[in-house]
């Protein structure tokens, strides 16, 4: 037998190699996550945002932060149909091919948002629709998108927005699609993406479901007939995305509903994202360490309920910064201001201020994933590139 070297000397040696530095360091105190896609890779997630892809390109700063904030990107305009049609048979396809090949370049995946909206719809193909009532429009308008883009986009927000509970029909919106189709049309639509690419995951995306209000809680309940009617029904239903554009102004969140909501969901075998969150101010005159307070406040709330529920499988922020977000543009909603109104004021609803420098709602957001466990689930990451 050759000379034994002692314990402590074989530890020495063997704390001198690479392998065993690193295991040493992770079985030491976990160090705190650099950043939210690192928090949220703790609880088997991810995390993303929302950009336009001529601030990436104008903007280093902004560009620095989406590489190290987020492991997914949602094209929050170019991939609407309004964006890449924009008249009959003219596409505009450049700003989400620069999107997607900026994503590329930095090994981030990009949701498909989206295919069916009535608010993204070109005029021209909403009066086509209307008076010809010809199926064959939306889905040539699918094979062109997922045909370019499904071999790198692997989950689709087929349908935006189709519940109204206030001029609706049963719970649905009275859009463009259900006036021309019928109530089918979202079974139909999820029909037509699996047809043509089998592999992606389909998603419902839809708001207005938080707060202890009587519309946002028949907007629960028609969603999840919705749902249930689709899953009956055998449609091809992966997951739903919940957009979760909070709002101050609408009261306390409605903690003991939504965690129904969210087990509902899952009991229905889907698969849920946080698709589009931010915070709506309504008190923009107090002090900005109140206002960031309670902006923080509610996206942390928000997170706990949504992230105690292992379904739940990401958080994506509809931007990352208050220096660009839809809610200090045009009417605060989306829409062009009207004619001659001041434009709103700066909300503070994103995890980054104006001047790029992280806010409370950073670190809420950041806790509130490391602090959820979503034990037993594995990622699947969508299987992008199986397009028929
Ligand atoms: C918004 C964009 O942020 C705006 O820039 C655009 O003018 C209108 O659409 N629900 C959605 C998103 O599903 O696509 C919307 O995005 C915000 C509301």
């Amino acid at each position: 037998m050759g000379p034994s070297i002692g314990r402590r000397a074989l530890l020495l040696a063997m704390a001198s190699t690479p392998a065993f530095a690193r295991a040493a360091v992770t079985a030491g105190p976990d160090p705190a996550p650099a950043s939210l896609s690192a928090a949220a890779r703790r609880s088997v997630r991810y995390f993303g945002a929302a950009v336009r892809p001529e601030l990436l390109e104008q903007d280093s700063s902004l560009r620095q932060l989406v590489v190290r904030d987020c492991d997914h990107l949602t094209p929050e305009i170019h991939l609407k149909w309004d964006a890449l049609e924009p008249a009959k048979g003219q596409y505009a396809y450049g700003p989400a091919d620069s999107l997607l090949a900026f994503a590329q370049a930095h090994g981030l995946r990009v949701r498909g948002h989206t295919l069916l909206w009535d608010r993204s719809t070109p005029e021209w193909a909403k009066r086509e629709l209307l008076e010809r009532r010809r199926w064959r429009l939306v889905a040539e308008h699918f094979a062109r998108t997922m045909g370019r883009y499904g071999d790198r986009i692997g989950e689709w927000d087929v349908v935006n927005e189709p519940v109204d509970t206030e001029g609706g029909d049963a719970g649905l919106r009275l859009n463009t699609f259900h006036r021309a189709f019928g109530r089918g049309y979202v079974r139909d639509a999820l029909i037509q993406a699996r047809e043509i690419a089998p592999g992606a995951r389909l998603l419902i995306n839809d708001y207005g479901f938080e707060y202890a209000n009587p519309v946002d809680r028949a907007r629960r309940e028609a969603f999840l007939r919705l749902l249930e009617e689709l899953k009956a029904s055998g449609a091809p239903l992966d997951g739903v995305g919940l957009q979760a554009h909070l709002d101050l102004g609408k009261g306390p969140l409605d903690a003991r509903g939504l965690s129904a909501f969210f087990a509902r969901l899952a009991d229905l075998g889907l698969d849920v994202t946080v698709t589009e969150m931010d915070v709506k101010e309504d008190d923009y005159a107090s002090s900005l360490g109140v206002r960031d307070g309670r902006v923080a406040d509610e996206a942390r709330r928000y997170l706990e309920i949504a992230l105690s529920q292992p379904a739940v499988r990401g958080v994506v922020t509809w931007g990352l910064s208050d220096r660009h977000s839809w809610l200090s543009e045009g009417d605060g909603a989306g829409n062009p201001a009207p004619p001659g109104a001041a434009p709103p004021p700066l909300n503070r609803g994103l995890p980054y201020d104006d001047r790029y420098a992280p806010k409370p709602m950073y670190w809420a957001i950041r806790d509130a994933l490391i602090g959820s466990s979503r034990a037993g689930f594995a990622y699947r990451a969508p299987r992008a590139g199986r397009v028929a």
